[in-house]
């Protein structure tokens, strides 16, 4: 079969032969590309793979002719097949998309664990909310009746975000003013750090992502003073350790899609072919929403 491999860090993306999985194997119609795939590439990802290597870590296609959305068994997911993890296969909502389907997973469950977690989310700061876990979160917020402002980078991304349901909608370095209740943090580095005293009393702040730098750490001083609390969230973990209640999360979600409450952020699709331009537009930030490539 051909699968896009990685064979050197910061190499090219090509589309090649590869040997076909075993296992329970899904007919490949759209893979996902998540940001963590772009950290690999570039060699920034805490736990790197050996290479060669082939990206994706989500798709939607075929298994038996059944139409699904499923997490890979361990990446390979830009590629024609792909063997899955059988705990995490599921129905796609009729006539739903492939594309939407390998938007789906990572996007809504790393947004909804934190936000069903929450003590309170009244008022909810959503940084790159112009991205594929920041679109998603947006709308579930929002659906949970919070009061919901977003960042990003540029105007368009900022009326993208705006579209997807944001009640307000700023730069990185305009919400020195806010005061919210949960602030979910895709962006981590001086973004995370700049957004620790918007807490309201009993607030959380949700450590997602990295995108622009590491963390530096709140002292646990300054956390009891504020009375607030910082939440880490790594969902490929979760799925290891705490599959069941991922599974039910998925479920959860799959049913707000069927009822037409959500509806995945696809902001540009590929053919795998031109995994590598994929790549480029995420890597020179102008993209938004889910990128997905199309086998
Ligand atoms: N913890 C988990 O389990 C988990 C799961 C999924 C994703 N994540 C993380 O969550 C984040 C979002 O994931 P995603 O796949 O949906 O990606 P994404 O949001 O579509 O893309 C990353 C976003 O980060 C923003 N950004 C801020 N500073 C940046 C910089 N210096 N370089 C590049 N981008 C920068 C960009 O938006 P602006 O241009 O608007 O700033 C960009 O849209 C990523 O950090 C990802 O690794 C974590």
């Amino acid at each position: 079969m051909k699968a896009v491999v990685l064979r050197e860090v910061g190499g090219d993306l090509a589309l090649e032969e590869w040997p076909d999985p075993s296992g329970i194997v899904v007919d490949v119609k759209a893979a996902g590309i998540n940001f963590a795939d772009v950290l690999v590439r570039r060699g920034l990802y805490p736990q790197m793979p050996t290479l060669p290597y082939v990206l994706g870590m989500e798709v939607a296609g075929l298994l038996n002719g059944r139409p699904v959305a499923a997490f890979a068994h361990a990446a390979g997911g830009y590629a024609e097949r792909v063997e899955v993890n059988p705990g995490f296969v599921f129905d796609l909502p009729e006539g739903a998309s492939f594309a939407a389907g390998a938007a789906f997973l990572t996007t809504y469950l790393t947004a909804h664990i934190p936000l069903s977690l929450a003590h309170r989310a009244e008022t909810v700061l959503v940084h790159a909310g112009a991205g594929g876990v920041g679109a998603a979160a947006i709308q579930l917020a929002k659906r949970r009746g919070a009061y919901v402002i977003a960042t990003a980078s540029t105007p368009e991304k900022r009326e993208w975000a705006g579209g997807r349901g944001a009640d307000d909608v700023r730069g990185y370095d305009e919400i020195d003013d806010l005061h919210v209740d949960l602030v979910l943090d895709s962006v981590g580095g001086k973004v995370f750090t700049r957004s620790l005293p918007l807490l309201n009393p009993l607030g959380t702040i949700v450590a997602i992502g990295f995108a622009d730098g590491l963390w530096r750490d709140p002292s646990v001083q300054w956390l009891v003073g504020r009375n607030a609390s910082v939440v880490g969230v790594y969902l490929n973990r979760l799925v290891k350790l705490q599959p069941d209640y991922v599974r039910a999360c998925a479920e959860e979600l799959l049913e707000l899609w069927r009822r037409g409450e959500i509806d995945p952020p696809i902001g540009a699709t590929f053919p795998l072919a031109d995994a590598r331009d994929a790549h480029a537009l995420i890597e020179a930030r102008r993209h938004v929403g889910k990128v997905v490539l199309e086998a």
